[in-house]
């Protein structure tokens, strides 16, 4: 697929995306969540890409859905799904940890996406916000669900009522984001992050997504028994042989991915 709102590269074992429609502050469009959707699903299936970053620019990562794309749709037009939510769930398909790379605005649906990724790491510039019910709307891709079990119900109330801003030290005290870095060292460190995944047994870390997900869809007991049969099925990997007989002869293990 053609891109024209997004850059796609790959840095090593990385699939780096960047939102890039820099004139509306990456506003989530439906032809850029197309893209979007293209490009991690071909990441998901690359052999040679073992984590994916999504970043965006200095001074958003995204500033919501397309306002100016959505003024006019009708009831009709989204129930439908013809526009807007309908290509939002690509993401939730991927089995390869996702991690959002957040600068500056991460508005409404902006905020939304970063947190449907696995995790985000935070500029220390970041902004996050549900401010939708300014515009006489909610947040429609996850924020009323997402927020609350990032942040609290209080902060997620807080912050999806009043349209308040949270800065990346509140969101990372809250647990929103796992870490801030200095802005300019904000794509280094996912990166970093991200080699750092990739250089991990993928079907391990496959499963780890996988059980730590599980976590926020089912009761305590049905999650540590889900995670119970993943972690057994780890034996059933070489990389697990790789992995702890590598330990034991006091070398780096070279995990094969089987
Ligand atoms: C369309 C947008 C946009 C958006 C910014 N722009 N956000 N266009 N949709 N969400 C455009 C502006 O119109 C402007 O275009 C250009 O980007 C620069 O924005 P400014 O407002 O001039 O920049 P600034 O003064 O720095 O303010 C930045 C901002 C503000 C605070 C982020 O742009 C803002 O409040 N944006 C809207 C944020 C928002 O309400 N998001 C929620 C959307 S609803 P021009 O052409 O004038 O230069 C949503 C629902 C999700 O996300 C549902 C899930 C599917």
């Amino acid at each position: 697929m053609q891109h024209e709102n997004i850059i796609v590269e790959t840095q090593g074992k990385v699939g780096v995306i960047r939102l890039n429609r820099p004139k509306a502050l990456n506003a989530l469009n439906d032809q850029l969540m197309d893209e979007l959707g293209s490009a991690l699903l071909s990441f998901d299936a690359d052999e040679n890409i073992g984590c994916i970053v999504i970043t965006g620019s200095e001074k958003a990562f995204a500033a919501g859905a397309d306002i100016s794309a959505m003024a006019g749709y009708s009831y009709m037009d989204v129930y439908k799904g013809q526009y807007i939510t309908r290509n939002w769930e690509t993401i939730r398909q991927v089995r390869k940890p996702v991690i959002a790379a957040v600068s500056g605005y991460a508005l409404g649906g902006g905020c939304e996406l970063a947190m449907m990724c696995d995790f985000i790491i935070a500029a220390d510039t970041a902004k996050f916000g549900q401010p939708e019910v300014k515009l006489g709307t909610m947040p429609g891709a996850g924020g009323t669900q997402r927020l609350p079990r990032a942040v609290s119900k209080a902060k997620a109330m807080d912050m999806c009522l009043t349209a308040r801003i949270m800065d990346a030290e509140e969101a990372e005290r809250a647990g929103l984001v796992s870490r801030i870095v200095p802005a300019d060292k904000l794509i280094d460190e996912a990166i970093s992050a991200a080699n750092t995944i990739a250089s991990m047994s993928l079907p391990v870390v496959m499963m780890i997504k996988d059980s730590i997900n599980r976590a926020y869809e089912s009761a305590l007991a049905d999650g540590v028994q889900y995670e119970r049969r993943l972690f057994h099925s780890t034996f059933a990997t070489e990389d697990q042989k790789e992995g702890m007989n590598a330990f034991l002869e006091k070398r780096l293990p070279n995990f094969r991915h089987l």
